[in-house]
Formats: C-alpha cells, sequence, structure tokens
C-alpha cells in the first residue's frame, strides 16, 4: 500500500489546478518579466512558485528563490541571495572566487569550499547586522545578479516569497529604492510573493507607492472545487474507499476551501480509513477526523489563545459565531463590545495570523487563517 496522498505543511509535489498561475510564473522567468503574487497564507503560493522553479531549472534557467521571512533581517536574505548566485553562475571554486571579485566586489565576499561535499559557500564581508546599510546591500546584490547574468548570458529569475515581510522591516524608502534597481534591469525577472493581501495590495495598488505599475498582480484565490473534488475522490478511491453523497463537499466546507486545510482533514480521513478498515468515507467519519485534528492540535491552539487580550479573545469568538461575511457594527452591538474596540481586537488578530482579510468584495471580510480554529473554539467551555 501506497503511503497518504494528502499532504500538507511543505510545498505539494503534485499541483492540484493552478496550470495558468503557474505558466505565468513560469513566462515571467523567460521573459525577465516583473510579477507580483498575492494570497493568503496556505493557499498554495509557495507550490506554485517551487513548481515554476524546477520547470525553469530544467530548461536550463537559473532561479534564486528565497522566503524572506526565513531571515533574521534582510541583510541576511541579501548574503544568501549573493551566495546563491555565485553557486549557481559558477562550476568551480576558482570561477566562483573571480564570479564574487568581479560582481560583488563591494560587498566584500569571502569564499570557502567544503571539502565533504564541494558545495561553496559564501560569505558577506559587510556585516549585515549594520542595519542601516541594509536595504542598499539588498539592491547591491540585486545590481550584481544583473550584471552577472548579463554577461553569463544566462537570464535568472529571482523569487523573494513573503515580500511583505522586506517592506515591514525596511520601509517604504526600501520599496522605492528596491523599485530604482529592478526596473533596470533587463537579465534579470522578479517574482514577488505574499501573503499579507492587504500590505501587497496597498503597495502595488497605490499609485503614490513606489511599487505602482512595476509589474503586474496575479492574485491567488482557492483551487476550483471540481478539480479539488476529482483529487480528493481519486486519493479515497485509489484504496477502495466508497464514497458516500456530500461527503467531498463536507471536506471542502469545514476546510472553507483552503488547501492547506483540505489536505489535513483529507489526510486524517484517509488515515481512518486505512488504519480501521472502514471503507466508507460519510459526513460523520469528516466530523471526526475533525475532531482528531483540532484535539492534536489542542496544545498549539491553546498556547496562542492565551496570549491574548480579552477582547481579542471576544472577537475571535464572535468570528467563529458569526456567519462568513458579517457586519462588523451590528455584530459589534449584538455583542456589546464598543465598535472600535471590536476593530482595533480584529487588526491585531491579523497580525498575529489568526485572522485574515479577504478583500474581494466591496466590503473586507474577516475570515480565519486557520479554518479549524473555528472547530477548536467550540470545544472551549464559554468563559
Ligand atoms: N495546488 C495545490 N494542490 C494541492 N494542494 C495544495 C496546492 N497548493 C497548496 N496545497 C496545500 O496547501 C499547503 C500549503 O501550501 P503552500 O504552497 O505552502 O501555501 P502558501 O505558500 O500560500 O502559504 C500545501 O502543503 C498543500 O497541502
Ligand atoms: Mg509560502
Amino acid at each position: 500500500m501506497s503511503g497518504n496522498p494528502f499532504r500538507y505543511g511543505r510545498a505539494a509535489d503534485v499541483l492540484v489546478d493552478r496550470i495558468d498561475e503557474l505558466a505565468r510564473v513560469v513566462r515571467v522567468g523567460e521573459e525577465c518579466g516583473t510579477l507580483f503574487l498575492i494570497g493568503p497564507r496556505r493557499f498554495g503560493k509557495t507550490s506554485i512558485l517551487r513548481a515554476a522553479e524546477a520547470k525553469l531549472t530544467d530548461a536550463g534557467r537559473v532561479v534564486l528563490r528565497y522566503d524572506a521571512e526565513a531571515f533574521d533581517d534582510i541583510g541576511s536574505l541579501a548574503a544568501a541571495l549573493l551566495a546563491g548566485a555565485v553557486r549557481k553562475y559558477s562550476s568551480a571554486l576558482d570561477r566562483a572566487q573571480a564570479i564574487a571579485k568581479k560582481f560583488f566586489v563591494a560587498l566584500k565576499p569571502s569564499l570557502t569550499l567544503d571539502p565533504s561535499d564541494g558545495k561553496i559557500t559564501v560569505a558577506v564581508g559587510v556585516e549585515p547586522g549594520a542595519r542601516l546599510g541594509a536595504v542598499p546591500l539588498f539592491t547591491d546584490v540585486l545590481n550584481g545578479i544583473e550584471r552577472l547574468a548579463a554577461e553569463d548570458g544566462r537570464p535568472a529569475l529571482v523569487v523573494v516569497d513573503e515580500f511583505q515581510q522586506v517592506v515591514t522591516e525596511a520601509g517604504e524608502k526600501a520599496e522605492r529604492q528596491i523599485r530604482a534597481a529592478v526596473q533596470r534591469h533587463r537579465a534579470v525577472g522578479y517574482v514577488f510573493a505574499g501573503s499579507s493581501s492587504r500590505m501587497m495590495t496597498e503597495m502595488v495598488a497605490t499609485s503614490n507607492r513606489a511599487f505602482w505599475q512595476l509589474g503586474d498582480q496575479m492574485h491567488l484565490g482557492p483551487i476550483p472545487r471540481p478539480a479539488f473534488g476529482d483529487f480528493l475522490r481519486k486519493g479515497f478511491e485509489s484504496v477502495g474507499a466508497t464514497i458516500a453523497i456530500g461527503a467531498l463537499e463536507h471536506i471542502l466546507d469545514l476546510g472553507e476551501d483552503v488547501p492547506y486545510n483540505v489536505q489535513q482533514l483529507a489526510n486524517e480521513c484517509w488515515v481512518l480509513i486505512t488504519d480501521n478498515r472502514r471503507r466508507h468515507l460519510t459526513a460523520t467519519l469528516v466530523d471526526e477526523a475533525l475532531g482528531r485534528v483540532v484535539s492534536m492540535q489542542h496544545v498549539s491552539y491553546l498556547q496562542r489563545w492565551l496570549l491574548l487580550a480579552r477582547a481579542q479573545k471576544q472577537t475571535l469568538r464572535i468570528v467563529s459565531e458569526e456567519p462568513i461575511g458579517f457586519e462588523l457594527s451590528a455584530a459589534a452591538f449584538r455583542h456589546g463590545l464598543p465598535r472600535t474596540t471590536m476593530q482595533r481586537a480584529l487588526e491585531a488578530l491579523e497580525r498575529q495570523h489568526f485572522l485574515r482579510q479577504d478583500l474581494g468584495g466591496t466590503a473586507a471580510t474577516w475570515r480565519f487563517e486557520d479554518p479549524f480554529m473555528r472547530a477548536w473554539l467550540a470545544t472551549l467551555e464559554n468563559q
């Protein structure tokens, strides 16, 4: 028997749907364009970027993909980008040394070769902790990559995932500096991906902000139900399970179409089916699986919950009890909470990744980043 076909937590190996999105990112790589990929956490941005990187790399292109949230500061991100560029454009240490000297001399890079695996390590001589210099450092690296790619003849695609982190840290001045660099580059394409819809959208769409019209925007929505439903059906049928009417829809409903949550819930259903030789997927079994997922996450939910202020706890409960798209003033009034208090609490909960704002319609809609938190809140006793 093969393993669980439903995976979550890491970039997806098998992409459901997303064909157009993937093609678009690949095209940006081929044409050295600039693209902003915007979508909530858990929707599959990194999965698309990873698949695009694989395609472009197979075609002999150079892709430098980094997650801004994985670094302590922009200086460290810049250093990693530099190291990646030197490594990918050079085959041997002497060539790497020459490249580092020629294109990144101002950054004082020093190279070492790890004898165990032959990997070249690059360190930046400029102290990355020198925060003030971090953004020029970052743009210096981008400029170096442009010169390097132009001379090498192989264009590069620079992918910065969770890009809002850069702007959060460095501010609007950084936007202008990065824009000025990116705009002049011909041998390097850029994909800036971000999960803070509000910040990314404001950054790209507000005319007085520097990134305006620098590139195209692609907004990532949920995976269409027919495609996701098919994928789920095949996974369950592969172990000989039969599927009750409405059971797959129930998984998509409880996961609120968030790809991560849908996969996580399906994963647990699959475990119940294969472990207990229960061959029939029903809505009841889905509920049981959700109960198990929620109880496995109880400690981490509880830890986060305990850090919340009282008004934030109240607000989170209200959001979980109100229907999606509730009207703020009316809900605050009904629950006896001042509107401004609730508004502030909502924003704090957004910053802490409990909630996200869906900006699709005319009025912003508050949603759970992790829809299963609703079910967890329901298990807590009302205080
Ligand atoms: N196209 C897809 N097909 C199937 N599952 C997906 C897809 N995109 C995302 N997922 C699921 O969602 C999870 C999170 O995806 P990820 O790419 O890390 O999202 P993001 O970068 O937007 O936070 C993956 O581990 C996977 O379970
Ligand atoms: Mg991601």
